[in-house]
């Protein structure tokens, strides 16, 4: 499994994804088909505006059932779809929501079948989040602003919008956001928020250690794993940031990101960043030694057959200095490690542990998981050494965000 494949994300899981009118239509069609990829059964409920945009022939045939728009269709027995409708749902989803859509929301209207199953939905068994999608001068009027935040305080979760070209050719907020962001945002609300109020701190990522300005040291991290675990960590309730080494990976949706290049950018935003975080996973494959110097200029063949002395200096270790810091040694911050080893594995993370003093050592074999999307983890603390077993990286960095979140519970304690 791919780290962004959304496959058995939401199994089991029934969505009723309602469709108001506007241009984003066409990224519900697509979320429709993310959400089925991801294993949920879809009810599409559509407006009558929503018709305008696309049909509901075509919303059928993406989510395999048969499509409501009207409060007075009469296929259901009891002749009552917005009860029967709203009550299977484990959640309710309206992409997009306009601006219209989300005033009535806001007055509690119920003169469609969309809008009437929102207000009949039991407030605290079923969910509704809403994705509004609407040209920038409309999101950014007064009483769309004052519909939102009555909306959000009336129970409903309103994700946010995106900024760019609109459909009308004008540019500014108010964009849905994208299908994938949309279903990612389902996937991280049915995550149980087991590090809600935490603030994270993750490295990724390899580091580039420059010996010219065209050249330098790096390694084979592709970083996967940190994202991963950075997305985790978000989806769990966490306010996360990630500082990555240079990698060309999405950032996840959600987490504050820090791009840097050497191990002493790393190391300088990583001491800072964890003076107040709670929790520092350390995934990064940070080099153990940079040129003493950089030449400001490409360093050329002379000619002579000789190659160029490089010089090292060895880098800080973040995680042994963050590790042995007053927050972490008295319990305000708890530092995980990793440590990707090709030999020995659980006598080597053991010793690593001790010598990096950190309460939680993740150790994995380097060459077997280095770019790929599956791993195997070992998880050594001073109970002892237990397994998390072959798994996509996405699996592996949910258990061990639980892992985590059970250690730290205790460990504040
Ligand atoms: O010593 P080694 O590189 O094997 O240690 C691995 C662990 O230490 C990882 O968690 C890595 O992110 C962290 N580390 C670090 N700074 C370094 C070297 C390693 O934070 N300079």
């Amino acid at each position: 499994m791919n780290t962004n494949d959304v496959a058995g994300e939401l199994q089991g899981r029934h969505i009723v994804l309602g469709l108001s009118g506007g241009a984003a239509c066409f990224k519900a069609a697509e979320l429709c088909r993310l959400l089925v990829k991801a294993g949920a059964s879809v009810q599409v409920v559509m407006t009558e505006a929503a018709c305008q945009f696309i049909t509901p022939v075509a919303m059928q045939a993406l989510s395999g059932r048969p499509v409501y728009v009207s409060q007075w269709d009469a296929r259901p027995g009891n002749n009552m779809a917005h009860i029967n409708l709203s009550r299977e749902a484990d959640a309710l989803i309206v992409a997009p929501a306009s601006a219209d859509f989300i005033a009535q929301l806001a007055q509690g209207r119920a003169g469609e079948l969309l809008p009437l199953m929102c207000l009949a939905r039991p407030i605290e068994r079923v969910p509704l989040l809403i994705a509004p999608a609407m040209n920038r001068e409309m999101w950014a009027h007064p009483a769309t602003q004052r519909n939102l935040r009555q909306v959000a305080q009336d129970g409903a979760q309103v994700l946010g919008v995106a900024c760019g070209d609109q459909a009308c050719g004008e540019t500014g907020d108010g964009r849905m956001l994208e299908a994938r962001e949309l279903a990612d945002e389902l996937i991280a609300f049915f995550t149980p928020k087991v590090l809600a109020g935490q603030r994270v701190l993750v490295t990724a990522g390899p580091t580039f250690e420059a010996i010219d300005p065209v050249r330098g040291i790096t390694n084979l991290s592709s970083g996967k794993m940190g994202f991963a675990v950075a997305r985790a960590a978000r989806e769990a309730g966490a306010e996360v940031t990630l500082i990555a080494g240079p990698v060309s990976l999405p950032t996840p949706r959600g987490v504050r990101r820090i791009d840097v290049v050497s191990a002493l950018d790393m190391h300088e935003a990583g001491v800072d960043i964890a003076q107040s975080a709670h929790i520092f996973i350390a995934t990064a494959a940070v080099a153990d030694w940079r040129p003493a110097t950089a030449a400001a200029h490409k360093i050329k063949k002379d000619g002579s057959g000789e190659a160029p002395q490089l010089g090292f200096v060895e880098n800080p270790d973040i995680l042994a200095e963050i590790a042995h810091s007053p927050r972490a040694q008295s319990g305000e911050l708890f530092c995980v490690g990793f440590a990707a080893e090709s030999q020995d594995l659980q006598a080597n993370a053991q010793a690593k542990r001790v010598r990096k003093g950190v309460p939680l050592l993740v150790a994995n074999i380097g060459p077997a998981t280095f770019g790929k999307d599956d791993n195997a983890l070992l998880l050594v603390d001073d109970e002892g050494v237990s397994d998390l077993p072959r798994a996509s990286k996405r699996v592996l960095a949910q258990q061990l965000v639980a892992e985590i979140a059970r250690r730290v519970s205790g460990f504040a304690a």
